[in-house]
Formats: C-alpha cells, sequence, structure tokens
C-alpha cells in the first residue's frame, strides 16, 4: 500500500518517527512534509496529500501539524477528500469503518510517539463497512458537488 504523509514546521520529528513506522509495517511511504522547523505554512502540505489522494497515485495519507486541524482542513478541501483529525485510536478506527476517511490527521502538540503508532495501528487495521453508511458518503459528496463551480 502506498500513502503519502505531509507536514508542517510543527511535526518533523513525529513525522520522521511516523514515516519509519509505516516503513517497517511494509508501507511504501512518500513524504510530502517538510524537514524543515522554520515556521512555514501547512496549507502546501495538506494540499498535496489530498491532491496525491484524490488522483489515486497514493491508496491514502497521513497529515500531522501542530494540531492537525489546519492541514486536515487545507486537505478537506481538494474534491473526494475526507480527511479526519483523530487524537485516539477508537476515533481513528471508526474515521475508516464509518466515514471511509481517506486521510487521517493527528497534531504533534496533542499526541505522543506512542498514541500516534496506535492511531496509525487502528486506522490501517479498520475496514470500511459500506452499507448504510454509503448514503452517508453519496451525501457529502452531494454537498461538495453543489459548490465545485465556485
Ligand atoms: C503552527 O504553529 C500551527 O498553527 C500548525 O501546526 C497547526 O497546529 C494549525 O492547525
Amino acid at each position: 500500500m502506498k500513502v503519502a504523509i505531509g507536514n508542517d514546521h510543527a511535526a518533523v520529528e513525529l513525522k520522521k518517527d511516523v514515516v519509519e513506522y509505516l516503513e517497517n509495517k511494509g508501507y511504501e511511504v512518500i513524504d510530502m512534509g517538510t524537514d524543515s522547523t522554520g515556521a512555514d505554512s501547512y496549507t502546501e502540505y495538506g494540499l498535496a496529500v489530498g491532491e496525491a489522494v484524490a488522483s489515486s497515485k497514493v491508496d491514502c495519507g497521513v497529515l500531522i501539524c501542530g494540531t492537525g486541524v489546519g492541514i486536515s482542513i487545507s486537505a478537506n478541501k481538494v474534491p473526494g477528500i475526507r480527511a479526519a483529525v483523530c487524537s485516539e485510536p477508537v476515533t481513528a478506527a471508526l474515521v475508516k469503518r464509518h466515514n471511509n476517511a481517506n486521510i487521517i490527521a493527528f497534531g504533534a502538540r496533542i499526541v505522543g510517539t506512542e498514541t500516534a503508532h496506535a492511531i496509525l495501528d487502528a486506522y490501517f487495521g479498520a475496514e470500511y463497512e459500506g452499507g448504510r453508511h454509503d448514503e452517508r458518503i453519496a451525501d457529502i459528496k452531494a454537498i461538495e458537488a453543489k459548490y465545485l463551480h465556485f
């Protein structure tokens, strides 16, 4: 499985840890984030990973900024992206099972490496359940379609 990862300056160390963690588990990881701790904008990394996922260049994405919020909001502006911020593993599994989230996000200022690993294990270990959730995702796509021309 191919995974794109993106991060801003607030998440360089956690990103490095996560790349190693996922590679050790056999995932092919494409690092689209920064290795610089100089202040920059999370938007470009959210956009890059969002586009890689939406265009199917990768199977899914991982985004990390200080809180996970700014970078996931940015990715969610790309049509087709469902990026979910999670601070614990129960939600991380549910966003895959129910929302078919194609990007998992978390905050380097919020979670430590142990929790980050638990979040990743939960997300990658879960499967989308389909069924009634397909209708909700179709509803989300309809909202997206309504505003695509703006
Ligand atoms: C950067 O200081 C911080 O604002 C950013 O990493 C993120 O937390 C924004 O949502």
